[in-house]
């Protein structure tokens, strides 16, 4: 009905988030890892189960407070988010990839500690898989959106990957921007999409920013018929 519409924009979608940093182990006590928090995946986590949706949020982290009736799955590597994500991408409507993924994972998971011995050590890594591409793939894909956070070229590298990952949506952010970080709790991002057009939000809270994202997919949705 109107006032449902109006209030709750995504009830009755599912949407599956990404959230945070992945955890690639290299012995029993150390892992490599990125700078992401995971803030910005949980604020549109909770802003979507706000506007109504079933939330799904798949994630590494476990400081940060999940929306209340969010189905929280667990995923510490890129290969567990792989698996995490590919198991449940059929009930989502939207997927939003926020989660800041591993590209190289350690060839050999040593199960005992690593001893330091004289000289240089070289780490062998090896490609994970890209979740979002192959998402991408899919005939029965939902409405993708992917997360770009760069340092240079964000316009470049963020249609590529629009491109490259056949997403419906990128949302770039220049971390080397004050404010647009990945600690904060505000950024400053700009959305693309397929059609070809950008819209540069200004700072925002990572909230706020949250909301605009989740209004922009909406109007997607509808253009294409629910
Ligand atoms: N992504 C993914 N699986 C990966 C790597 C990235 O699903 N193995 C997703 C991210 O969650 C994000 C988007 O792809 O939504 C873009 O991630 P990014 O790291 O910016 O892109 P890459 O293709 O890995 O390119 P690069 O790191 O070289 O910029
Ligand atoms: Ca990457």
């Amino acid at each position: 009905d109107f006032f449902r519409g109006a209030t709750k924009p995504l009830f009755g979608k599912t949407v599956l988030v990404t959230a945070g940093p992945t955890i690639e182990k290299i012995d029993p006590v150390r892992f490599l890892s990125n700078r992401s928090s995971g803030k910005m995946g949980f604020a549109i986590a909770d802003e979507a189960a706000k506007m109504g949706a079933k939330v799904v949020l798949v994630t590494s982290v476990d400081n940060l407070k999940a929306p209340h009736g969010a189905e929280v799955v667990k995923a510490e590597s890129a290969a567990d988010m792989y698996e995490a994500v590919m198991g449940r991408y059929k009930e989502a409507d939207i997927i939003i990839k926020s989660a800041a993924v591993a590209d190289y994972t350690p060839v050999n998971v040593l199960d005992k500690k690593m001893k330091k011995q004289p000289g240089n050590i070289v780490l062998e890594l090896k490609r994970t898989k890209d979740i979002l591409k192959e998402l991408g793939e899919k005939a029965d894909k939902p409405f993708l959106v992917g997360f770009a956070a760069e340092t240079d070229n964000l316009e470049k590298y963020a249609l590529d990957k629009l491109e490259r990952k056949r997403a419906d949506m990128i949302v770039a952010n220049d971390v080397s921007r004050q404010g647009a970080g990945f600690a904060g709790d505000t950024n400053i991002v700009t959305i693309f999409k397929r059609d070809g057009s950008k819209r540069e939000l200004p700072l925002l809270s990572k909230h706020e920013t949250a909301r605009e994202i989740l209004r922009e997919i909406c109007n997607e949705i509808e253009k294409d018929g629910g």
